[in-house]
This record gives C-alpha cells, structure tokens and sequence, in this order.
C-alpha cells in the first residue's frame, strides 16, 4: 500500500486531553497530594457519579470492561455448565469473560442493520443449559435491548449488558424518560479504555447494577475477596479502580454528555454527505441516543475503499475483520464458516471512518469528498 501523510486522523486521543489540560493535571495532583492511590476517594466519588448518570443504583469500579464482565458473571453465579449466549461481532473480551468464568460461550448471528444481536437467533439458540446473555451496544448502538430483554424475561435468563462502546446511548422508553445503556439487564459491564467515548489514562472499567447482592458480590471479588484488611471470604482478585484513572474519569464525565453530542453531529454530516451513495448505515431502531463510539459503513468493495482512503491520507478502521466463531481462540469449537453468516458478512463489507468529537468539520468534508469520488461522484 502507496503511504501518505495523515491528513485525518481515525482517533485523537489527545485532543479531549487539551481541551482540559489544567483540570486534570490538577485532578491528578489532588491524588498525588492526598496519596490516596489504591481504592481512594476519587474512586467512591466517580462511582457515584456515573450510578447516577446511568440512573442506576449502584457502581463498581474495575480495572478494565474486561474484569467488568468477568466479575458480572461470577458475581451473578454463572459459571461450570452453564451457557451463555453472546454475538460473534464484538471484541473478543466479551467472549474472553464467559470462557474465565467456566461457563460455555454460545454464538447466535446479529441483525443486518443494526448489527446488534438478533433476537430469533438468540431464541433459536437457547438450550436448557442457557442461564444468560450477554448483549452488546456494537459501536454504541442500543438497537434490539428492549426486545432482547423481554426475550430474556420471557425464557428466565440473566441479561448481561457489555457497554463498553455505549456510554451516552439511551433508550427513549417513554416520551421525556430516558434509559442509559446497561440499566435493561442485571449487571452493566463499561470499558474506560482511553479510546472509549468516556477513557481513561489507561485501562479502567466498571459495572452498574440495582441489584444489591450483585453489586456487593462485585466488589468482594475485585478487591481479594476481602471483607477486612486480611479477612478473605473468598478467593478473589486484584481487578481494582486505580485511583488516579477514576480522578480523570471523574472529571469527563462532566462533559460526556457534550462529546457524545458532537460524535452525533459529525454522523450527521457524514450521512448526510454519503446520501446516495450504495453504502449501509447502521440502523437506530428506537428514539434515544446513538452513542456513536463508531461510524461504520457497510460497503462491499470496503478493501478497496480502505487503501483508497490510505492513499489519500485517511486512517480508518475495521471493526472486526474476522468474527469471533472463526478465531484461531475458538478453532477447538469447530465452527463452521458459513455458521454465522450476517456476522461474516458485515466482517467483510464493514469500514468505520474517523470519528471523534473534535474532528474537524472540514476534514469530514474531506473524507465525504473521497468517499464520494471512490465511487466516481
Ligand atoms: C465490546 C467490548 N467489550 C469489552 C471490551 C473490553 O474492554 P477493556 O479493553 O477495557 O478490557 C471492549 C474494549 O476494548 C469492547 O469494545
């Protein structure tokens, strides 16, 4: 592939950074100062924030949405025996965690156009060994939770919500009663990893939940299984909140809102500038909010797309090449390619362009402009 100087970037990590650099250089000193760096205050502080922002009960920090949704699933007793049923069309953690707990992961396909889980599939896949679900917010999508819930009532399983690409997608359930992301099921599961609609410095997660006996079940396990400094209930682990990260993340929570708000406009735009073109966008099923963590475009010569952009200095993204029942993790599952075929589908056909909340509106022109002109416009 010809290399070009980047002239937009797919992510920028460090633009939210200056838009506060003197807030959280200060966030961060008032940790220093205070020393509170394992399980301080910035730590019970930002827990209840975010429970209140998602409008649950209660939060547990963690060290990463990975440990989020392995501490979900042991917390809410799954594990040996049991089966959960996930999307392929995810970041492998959310597979990962099932696999941790001792519990077996069961794919089911996704929808075409919201690429989220879809529920006959989901139905189709139940057996009696089936004790949960974990469903994913794909690219901040919230599409198909309401019904996978009723789903999930209906048959007595535990509903499992992995948002870790969803902070700031909400369900307009009734006029003017928003929902958060994470509050349909038993157990939220977030990432704060630094890319993430709401990141961290580093690896950081949590959990929302109402469920009193989950929540404290939680924070046993992440913390040592510890009731007292050297009293161990359990066997548990070291999956805590670094103070320093939940300082930072107390700080952009105030302006969560705002970025996901900005992610919206430039999705705007980018559609709106697309019109026409035979591309698929992923589809908001319901009111609410898209969260808009990423803009992927379905597009059947997305190779081709992708090293034309390169060329013309646009980095973007493919989210993900290869789904998961055909990873070399699940080869002793034997899968079959063809097994899932909307998933290997949209693995072939997907492009997510460059979003973040301070992308410049001209250089989504620009982007627009050479997606346009791949297609001879
Ligand atoms: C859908 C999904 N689940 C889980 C995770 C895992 O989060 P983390 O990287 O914080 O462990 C990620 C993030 O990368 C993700 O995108």
């Amino acid at each position: 592939m010809k290399h070009s100087p980047v002239k937009v970037r797919f992510n920028d990590i460090l633009a939210a950074y200056h838009e506060a650099a003197p807030q959280t250089i200060a966030a961060i000193a008032r940790v220093l100062e205070r020393g509170d760096f394992i399980m301080g205050r910035a730590v019970h502080d930002f827990e209840k924030e975010f429970a209140a922002y998602c409008g649950a009960q209660f939060c547990v920090g963690c060290s990463s949405g990975t440990t989020a949704l392995h501490l979900a699933l042991l917390a809410a007793g799954i594990g040996p025996g049991d089966e959960v049923i996930t999307t392929p069309m995810t970041f492998i953690a959310t597979s990962e965690a099932i696999g941790h707990a001792g519990a077996k992961v069961v794919f089911a396909d996704i929808d075409r156009e919201t690429l989220n889980l879809d529920p006959r599939a989901v139905e189709a896949a139940i057996t009696p060994k089936t004790r949960a679900v974990i469903f994913v917010h794909l690219h901040g999508n919230p599409s198909g939770i309401l019904e996978i819930a009723e789903l999930c009532r209906r048959h007595g399983l535990l509903l499992i919500e992995d948002c870790a690409q969803a902070h700031g997608a909400f369900v307009a359930e009734k006029v003017n009663q928003l929902r958060h992301a994470g509050t349909f099921g038993r157990v939220g599961c977030f990432s704060f990893f630094p890319a993430k609609n709401l990141g961290a410095f580093g690896d950081a997660g949590a959990i929302i939940t109402n469920d009193q006996q989950i929540a404290l079940q939680a924070r046993r396990l992440l913390n040592h299984g510890r009731q007292d400094k050297y009293l161990h209930l359990v066997e548990g682990f070291n999956y805590r909140l670094d103070t320093i990260q939940a300082a930072v993340l107390l700080l952009r929570l105030k302006s969560l809102s705002q970025s996901v708000l900005r992610r919206n406009g430039i999705c705007v735009q980018y559609q709106e500038g697309l019109a026409g073109l035979p591309l698929t966008f992923q589809k908001l099923c319901y009111e609410g909010v898209h969260a808009r963590h990423l803009f992927a475009i379905g597009v059947e010569q997305r190779d081709l797309l992708q090293k034309f952009l390169s060329e013309h200095g646009i980095e973007t993204g493919i989210h993900y090449p290869i789904p998961l029942h055909l990873q070399p993790a699940y080869a002793h599952r034997e899968f079959k390619q063809g097994q899932f075929p909307i998933a290997e589908k949209v693995a072939a056909t997907t492009l997510s362009l460059p979003l973040y909340p301070q992308l410049p509106p001209e250089q989504v022109d620009y982007v627009i402009e050479k997606v346009r002109a791949f297609f001879g416009d």
